[in-house]
C-alpha cells in the first residue's frame, strides 16, 4: 500500500490524541485514505515532559527542521496554540512544501488572510475543521455540505470551557474559580484560559464561521463580546427560577440591515436544544434558506473530540479532497471584498436580565425602575428574595427581566443604575432567548 508521511507539530492535549489514532487504528485510517498514514515524526518543545502513549522509537524531536528538511514528509499536523511561533513555523511549513492540518483558530481569526492566501500561492492547503467545535464537523458541513444555501443564521454554543463551567456551576453549585481549575485538569481550557472565559475564543471561532458562511471579512476583535467570567452560582439559580439556562452563545444573524454578531452569556429557555447542552459539548443551531434549521451537537473540546476532527482532516489531505476545496472556495482570501456588512451592536434589540445587589430600604425599587423607564427599558418581572438576616440594611440581590428594548438603551440603563448609591458593586446585565 501506498504511504504518506505525516508529522505532528506539538505533541500536547490534541497531538496527544492525533498520535493515538494514528498509531492505534492505522488500519481505519488507511481504509478511508487508501494508503498508509506513517507518523513520521512529532516535535515539542521538551523532550524531557513526561507523555503519556508511547511513540515508536525515533518519531519525537524538539527540532522543527527534522520536518522542514524531510521531503518525504507530506503532511503536517500543526499543533501549538497561540500566535508565535505558531504562525512563523506554518509559513516555513507551507514554503517547504507540505500541506497543513490545524486546530488552531486564534492563529486563523488573526492571521488567517496572510496564511490562506501563502497556501494558495504555494499550491498548498490548510485544513482547519478543529478550529471550530472541536469533533462537530461544522467547517465541512458549512463549506460543503450546506453549499447550496445562503445560510440565513448561525447560533452555537462554541466553547466548551465555558459551557463546562456554567454547567458545574449550576449542577453542583461549584463557585466559579474551582470550575475554572478543574476544565484546566481536564485539557479543555487553553494554555492562557482568560481566552475561554472572556469570550474570546468563541469570537474567534465566530469570525471564522461568519467567514466561511456569510462571506463576512470580519476580525474578531471587532465581534461585541462578553463572557462567563462575571457571573456568579446566583445567577445560574435565579436563571433556573425564571426557567432558562445560562449559555454563552455566538450569534450570527443576516437581515436587510446586515450581520449581526455578537458573543453573549444568554438566558436560554430550558427545555430548547441549546439549554440542554451540557459540560463540555457544543452546539450549533443553523438555518439555511434551502435545508431550514439544522442542528449540531458534540464534543467540542478534550483530546480524542479534537483529535477526531485532526485526523479526518490528515485523511482528507492526504486523499487531495482538502485542496480541491481550499482552491475553489475563496475562503480567507485578503483580496476577496466582503459580501456583508456587520450590524450595529447597539441598534440591536432584545429581552435582558439584570441582576445587581442593592440596599434592602424603602425605595430603592422605585429608583431602579426610575432609572428603566427613564430609557425606556420595560420591566416584565422582578426578583428581590427577603435577605436572610432582617433589616440590617445589607444589600441583597435583585433581579430584573425586562421586555424587548434596543442593547444601546439597556446598557445605558445599566451604567445608570451603577451610579445609584443603594447599588453596589457592577450590575451584570445579559441577553434572553426565549
Ligand atoms: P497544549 O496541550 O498546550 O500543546 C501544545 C504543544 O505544542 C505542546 O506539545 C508543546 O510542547 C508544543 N509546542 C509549543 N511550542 C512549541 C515550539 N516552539 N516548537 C515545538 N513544539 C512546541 O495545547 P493543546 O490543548 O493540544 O492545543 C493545541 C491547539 O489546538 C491550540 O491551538 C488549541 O487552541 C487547539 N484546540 C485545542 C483543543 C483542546 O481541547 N485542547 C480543542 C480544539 C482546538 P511541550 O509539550 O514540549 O510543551
Ligand atoms: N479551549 C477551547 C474550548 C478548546 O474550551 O472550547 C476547543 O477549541
Amino acid at each position: 500500500m501506498e504511504k504518506t508521511k505525516v508529522a505532528i507539530v506539538g505533541m500536547g492535549t490534541v497531538g496527544g490524541g492525533v498520535a493515538k489514532l494514528l498509531l492505534d487504528h492505522g488500519d481505519r485510517t488507511a481504509r478511508h485514505a487508501g494508503r498508509t498514514l506513517w507518523l513520521e515524526r512529532a516535535v515539542v518543545r521538551d523532550l524531557s515532559k513526561p507523555r503519556d502513549g508511547e511513540l515508536p522509537a525515533g518519531v519525537l524531536s524538539d527540532d522543527v527542521e527534522d520536518v522542514l528538511n524531510d521531503p518525504e514528509i507530506t503532511v503536517v499536523a500543526q499543533l501549538i496554540g497561540g500566535l508565535e511561533p505558531a504562525r512563523t513555523i506554518m509559513l516555513r511549513l507551507l514554503e517547504a512544501g507540505k500541506d497543513i492540518v490545524t486546530a488552531n483558530k486564534a492563529l486563523l481569526a488573526e492571521h488567517g488572510p496572510e496564511l490562506f492566501d501563502r497556501a494558495r500561492q504555494l499550491g498548498r492547503s490548510i485544513a482547519f475543521e478543529a478550529s471550530v467545535a472541536g469533533g462537530i464537523p461544522i467547517i465541512t458541513n458549512i463549506s460543503q455540505c450546506l453549499s447550496a444555501n445562503q445560510i440565513l443564521s448561525l447560533e452555537g454554543i462554541l466553547n466548551g470551557t465555558s459551557n463546562f463551567i456554567l454547567s458545574q456551576m449550576d449542577q453542583h453549585a461549584l463557585p466559579y474559580d474551582d470550575a475554572v481549575r478543574l476544565a484546566q485538569k481536564l485539557g479543555y481550557a487553553e494554555a492562557d484560559p482568560a481566552m475561554d472565559v472572556d469570550g474570546t475564543d468563541a469570537a474567534q471561532k465566530l469570525a471564522i464561521l461568519a467567514h466561511l458562511a456569510f462571506g463576512a471579512r470580519v476580525h474578531w476583535r471587532d465581534i461585541p463580546r462578553t463572557g462567563v467570567d462575571a457571573l456568579h452560582v446566583i445567577d445560574l439559580q435565579f436563571a433556573r427560577e425564571l426557567g432558562y439556562r445560562i449559555k454563552l452563545l455566538a450569534v450570527a444573524r443576516l437581515s436587510e440591515a446586515g450581520l449581526e454578531l455578537h458573543v453573549s452569556p444568554t438566558l436560554v429557555r430550558i427545555g430548547t436544544p441549546l439549554a440542554e447542552v451540557q459540560d463540555a459539548f457544543n452546539a450549533i443551531r443553523v438555518v439555511g434558506d434551502a435545508v431550514g434549521p439544522v442542528f449540531y451537537h458534540g464534543q467540542g473540546a478534550g483530546q480524542m473530540p479534537t483529535a477526531s476532527a485532526v485526523v479526518a482532516d490528515i485523511i482528507d489531505t492526504a486523499v487531495g479532497r482538502t485542496r480541491l476545496t481550499f482552491q475553489t472556495l475563496e475562503l480567507f482570501s485578503a483580496s476577496e471584498p466582503p459580501r456583508v456588512e456587520q450590524r450595529s451592536f447597539d441598534q440591536l434589540s432584545g429581552r435582558y436580565y439584570f441582576r445587581l445587589h442593592v440596599k434592602d430600604h424603602p425605595g430603592v425599587l422605585a429608583e431602579i425602575t426610575g432609572v428603566l423607564g427613564r430609557n425606556l427599558v420595560s420591566i416584565a418581572s422582578v426578583i428581590q428574595h427577603a435577605p436572610q438576616s432582617d433589616g440590617d440594611g445589607t444589600s441583597v440581590p435583585l433581579v430584573v427581566m425586562t421586555h424587548e428594548a434596543p442593547e444601546g438603551a439597556a446598557r445605558a440603563a445599566a451604567e445608570a443604575m451603577e451610579k445609584l448609591s443603594s447599588v453596589s458593586g457592577s450590575v451584570l446585565r445579559l441577553r434572553v432567548k426565549d
